[in-house]
Order: C-alpha cells, then structure tokens, then sequence
C-alpha cells in the first residue's frame, strides 16, 4: 500500500465529511455502529446536506415562470442536473428522475410494452435484482417472449451464456453492471460489443445501482441505451436516476398526458408533480465533496477529470477494506462466500455475500447487532440468484457491503466477531418468528 493512502486510510479525513458517521459509526464508542449495509443504503457527506438547507433558504421558488426568480432556480435546478449527467458521462443525451430505480425501470417496461409485438423477444440475466426482471416479465401477457441469461458460477455475464439466445427477434437485452448479491463487476462494454455484434438493433438496459456507488460509472464507453441507478446508494439524494440515448427516449412513448409535449422528456417520463427540489438542488454538494476527497480546494466548477480521480482514490479505500475481508473469508472452510472469489477491485466491489455451514445468517446478522456492526441478511431481492446458487429463499446470505467511508478498524472488528461465531450465537435464536 502506497504512503499516501495509508495515510488516508488512517486519517479520518473522508469520514468526517459525514455527519451521519459522526454518531453512528465510531468504533471504541459505546453507542458506535459500524455500518455494513451501505448497498441498501448509504450515507451523504455534508456538502450535500448544506446544499439542501441552501435550496431551502434561499431558492424555494416555482421553475419554469418567466420571473426572475423563477428563472434563477430553474436555473440552478437544471445545473443540479448536470452534475448528474457528468456523473454518469452522458454527454447531451438524457437523465431522468424519479422516486426510486424500481419505478423508473417499470416505466421504461411499461413504455416498450406500447411499441413491442408478439414474438418480439427480450432478455433478461438472472443475476438482476428482481426488480429489473419483473417489469419485463409482465410483458409475457402481451405475447413477448422471455429469455433467461444465466451468469456464471463466480457471478458474471459472460457472452458464452446469451449467444445462443440472440437472434433477429431480440429487441432488449438488459442485465447489471453489478448485482446486489454477488458483487461482480461485468465488463459492459465488451458484453455490449458482443450483443451487437449479433444484433445490431437490440436496446440494452444496464442496472447500474451497485456498480456506481463503487465505481465510476461512463455510459457513452460502455454504449448502452439505457443505464438507471439508485443515487441514494452513492452518497446522493435520495433519487433513481434513468439515463438514455436521446434517439431511445424518442422510440418509445412517453407516459406524460395527452396534451403535455411529447418532446419533453421531463413531462413524459417524469410524470406528475414538481420533485423535491431541494433534493435535487444537493447535487451540486457532490462537486465539493469529489474535490474535497481529492484534496483540492472547492470549487463550482465539476469536471469529468474531478470525478474519475475522486473515484480513483476511492476505489483504493475499498480496495484495502476488500482486501482483508475476503482473505479472512476465504481462510475460514466455516464460511461460503458467493460471486468472485477474487479480492481484486478490478473483477468485484465491496458486495461481498456468504453462508455459514451451521449458523443461519439471521444468527450472524443478530450477533453481528448485538456487537453494534450492521450488517444485511436474507434473499435480498435476488430471487433467482438465490435459486440457482441453491440459497433458501427463507434462509437467504449475510450481506456485508462497504463504502469508501468504512475504517479498517471496524473490518477488523467484524472479522473479530464472525471468527467466534459459533461461541457468541449459542443463545440467539434462529430465527425471528
Ligand atoms: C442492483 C439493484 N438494482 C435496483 C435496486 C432498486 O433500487 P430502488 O430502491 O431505488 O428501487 C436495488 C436496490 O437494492 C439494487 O440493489
């Protein structure tokens, strides 16, 4: 490990950027948690919270009238939005909002059920969260036909997999850059490459929603058509966010109503009232704290350069975490660790998933509270993921998820405990019922 990370890492420079980590998440205090349970949930550095309050106070006003200062906050609204669009690199294409990626993947489904006929087929991976495989599903009542892409035993979508289900007929194929249960990083760009090779014509949906709170998310490399994400997983607002080619967005109807432009991807796909907008106004905090992390002084100005670099050092934080956890893991027979048996950032993110052969991860999810460390246990959502790795839906995994905001002290502290398990879960019991 490089001088300047393991400074970093020792130091509490990024943590302390989180008011939230403050109360919560000191290791040695009593009331302290650690939180292991940032893929469901992540916590928001300051900038952000300030910007909310900034909003609130002074740029509270209705957008799109002709006043002043209705034009200064629709102004100000609109940058906010950009500051996404660079997040995710998507150049002049579009990014929509909406209350969470479950709903706007359901709209999106919902939009392409207007345009696909019967015979038409889609594909969907098995390793989704099943949020993004039964909008598509539902389909099927319209005659479009479903085909499952299975991901291999270490958790990827591999191109060997969905050959043999592309064919003219294919009109969506759509999988995640990352699962919520295995952790794996799937090379987009080239499975992408791939499809297309095979069908030129086939519209790809990526579930970003556990890549970008790890990794730097680019949609104009990787080329997809649309890529959603759940901002309130990656220290942002609490928003799903639905990026797509302009040309896309174009091909299917909108779900805005009959009289409302149907050139207005907003009013079409961000139906109904004005959002929170003091919520969207905090994406401006994200240009601080990407500055902030790199150690530079503040500035308004978001660069692409700013963003990639932030993640760079990110990705070294997690990396160390990483790192420790899955060689404890991987050295203890007790312990089945599902996805990537790599502890390598490159080939998996810190999703890391895994079984006890005789203590129900209820259990450890119970010892690991009662030790203060926060942790995740049961299917998560990842129904089909679970069936074909034999994972009872009933019992499930123990979820451990880091961010770049975890200390070394608290993996320590885990580890301590899942190492004497079996001793601290005699008297809990097995389950909640
Ligand atoms: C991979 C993945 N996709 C989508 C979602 C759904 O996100 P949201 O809660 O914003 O609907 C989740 C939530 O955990 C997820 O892990």
């Amino acid at each position: 490990m490089s001088n300047d990370i393991e400074q970093a890492i020792t130091s509490t420079y990024i943590r302390d950027l989180f008011p939230a980590l403050s109360g919560v998440g000191l290791v040695g205090s009593k009331s302290g948690w650690a939180l292991f349970n940032n893929a469901a949930c992540s916590q928001t550095p300051h900038f952000l919270i300030d910007r909310e309050i900034e909003y609130v106070t002074l740029h509270n006003f209705n957008t799109g009238e002709s006043s002043l200062l209705s034009k200064q906050t629709t102004e100000k609204l609109d940058s906010a939005r950009d500051v996404i669009k660079l997040w995710l690199n998507a150049g002049d294409e579009i990014v929509v909002l909406g209350q969470s990626a479950t709903l706007l993947v359901r709209l999106l489904a919902i939009a392409y059920g207007h345009i696909l006929v019967p015979g038409d087929e889609i594909i969907v991976s098995t390793s989704n969260h099943e949020c993004n495989i039964s909008p598509w599903l539902d389909l099927q009542k319209q005659g479009v036909v479903i085909r499952f892409w299975e991901f291999t035993q270490d958790g990827y979508n591999c191109i060997d997999n969905v050959t043999s289900l592309v064919n003219s007929r294919t009109k969506i194929v759509t999988f995640s850059n990352t699962s919520n249960l295995l952790g794996e990083v799937n090379n987009c760009k080239e499975l992408i490459q791939d499809i297309r090779a095979m069908n030129n014509s086939v519209v790809v949906v990526v579930d970003g929603a556990q890549y970008v709170p790890h990794k730097c998310p680019n949609v104009q490399d990787i080329d997809c058509n649309f890529y959603f994400f759940a901002s309130y997983k990656a220290c942002a607002p609490g928003f799903g966010v639905l990026y797509g080619k302009r040309k896309d967005f174009d091909s299917i109807p909108g779900l805005g109503n009959r009289y409302q432009d149907k050139s207005n991807y907003l009013k079409q796909f961000e139906i109904g009232g004005p959002f929170q907008a003091g919520n969207l106004f905090a994406f401006h905090g994200l240009t601080d704290y990407f500055n902030t992390i790199l150690r530079q002084p503040i500035s308004t100005v978001c660069t692409r350069d700013i963003i990639v670099r932030a993640y760079q050092v990110m990705e070294k934080f997690e990396q160390f975490l990483i790192t420790k956890f899955i060689e404890f893991l991987l050295s203890k027979s007790c312990y089945r660790l599902f996805g990537p048996k790599t502890s390598s950032i490159k080939g998996r993110v810190g999703i890391i998933s895994f079984q006890h052969s005789t203590i129900s991860p209820y259990k450890i999810e119970q010892v690991c509270s009662s030790n203060n460390l926060y942790v995740r246990q049961g299917h998560l959502q990842a129904y089909r993921i679970c069936e074909r790795l034999g994972i009872a839906l009933d019992v499930g995994v123990v979820r451990v998820s880091f961010m770049h905001y975890n200390t070394v002290e608290e993996v320590d502290k885990l580890i301590g405990v899942l190492d004497r398990i079996e001793e601290l879960a005699v008297d809990v019991p097995a389950s909640n019922s």
